[in-house]
């Protein structure tokens, strides 16, 4: 708990298009490649029609690594998972706005647990429904794709969502945390994470617009390598 998290541009490789034979191993070589964290979807197969990994599997990930598990649940109930994943490693946890009627109540919970509150939100979420909840969050997740599978096709149409969120956090001053620092206080920009289709053109893209935390899962593992990929993306930055 509590990891410090490194740069400006974070990448978050996403363990779900890693060899699920070899999850440890798959999470070292995620950390020796040079990535900021280490990005874990649970899904339930009702809020997404997959099934994925559980809490059993982020203990194991967790003992084989050091780097902040950035924990995604696409899963209805989301309170019902916060203390079992806290346990099981997690830095973050991540659930979706359209999985919960109490979205304040599990922000607060995530927190009082001593870990990061991150709220996600569907392609076809509309934006109006996203700024009150910032100051409440560490992080907005502004899905690229629709959740639930890894390699699907980037919706360019976020990137407006992405552009109008990284605008009320500038008018509003909102930085890490939802926090508005005090006068001469430096604090980092307000999280703004992508996922779903993240590659080396879709990645600037995101990035131009304001997003600053960048998930990739089927480019890093299956398209550029994962050191090369990591490095490529991170120069979006630059
Ligand atoms: C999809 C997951 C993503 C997935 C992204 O619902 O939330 O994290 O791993 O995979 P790619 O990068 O292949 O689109
Ligand atoms: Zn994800």
């Amino acid at each position: 708990m509590g990891k410090p998290l490194k740069k400006e541009l974070l990448i978050a490789p996403s363990i779900l298009a890693g060899d699920f034979g070899h999850l440890a191993d798959e999470a070292k070589r995620i950390e020796e490649a040079g990535a900021d964290m280490i990005h874990f979807d649970i899904m339930d197969g009702h809020f997404v029609p997959n099934l994925t990994l559980g809490p059993k599997a982020l203990a194991a990930v967790n003992q084989a690594t050091n780097l902040f598990l950035d924990v995604h649940i696409m899963v209805y109930n989301p309170f019902d998972f916060v203390k079992r994943l806290a346990l099981a490693g997690a830095d973050r946890i991540t659930f979706h706005f359209e999985a919960t009627e109490d979205v304040e109540k599990v922000l607060a919970y995530i927190r009082r647990t001593g870990i990061e509150a991150g709220l996600a939100f569907r392609p076809e979420t509309s934006q109006e429904f996203i700024a009150r909840f910032l100051p409440l969050a560490d992080l907005v997740l502004l899905m690229t794709v629709s959740p639930g599978f890894g390699g699907q096709k980037f919706h360019e149409e976020v990137l407006d969502k992405i552009r109008f969120i990284r605008e009320i956090c500038e008018k509003q001053d909102l930085r890490k945390g939802g926090v508005v620092p005090k006068e001469g206080e430096t604090l980092p920009p307000y999280a703004i994470q992508v996922d779903g289709g993240i590659d080396d053109k879709t990645a600037p893209l995101c990035v131009e617009a304001g997003a600053n935390v960048l998930v990739a899962g089927t480019y890093l593992f299956k398209e550029s390598g994962l050191k090369e990929g990591i490095e490529l993306l991170k120069g979006c930055g630059a």
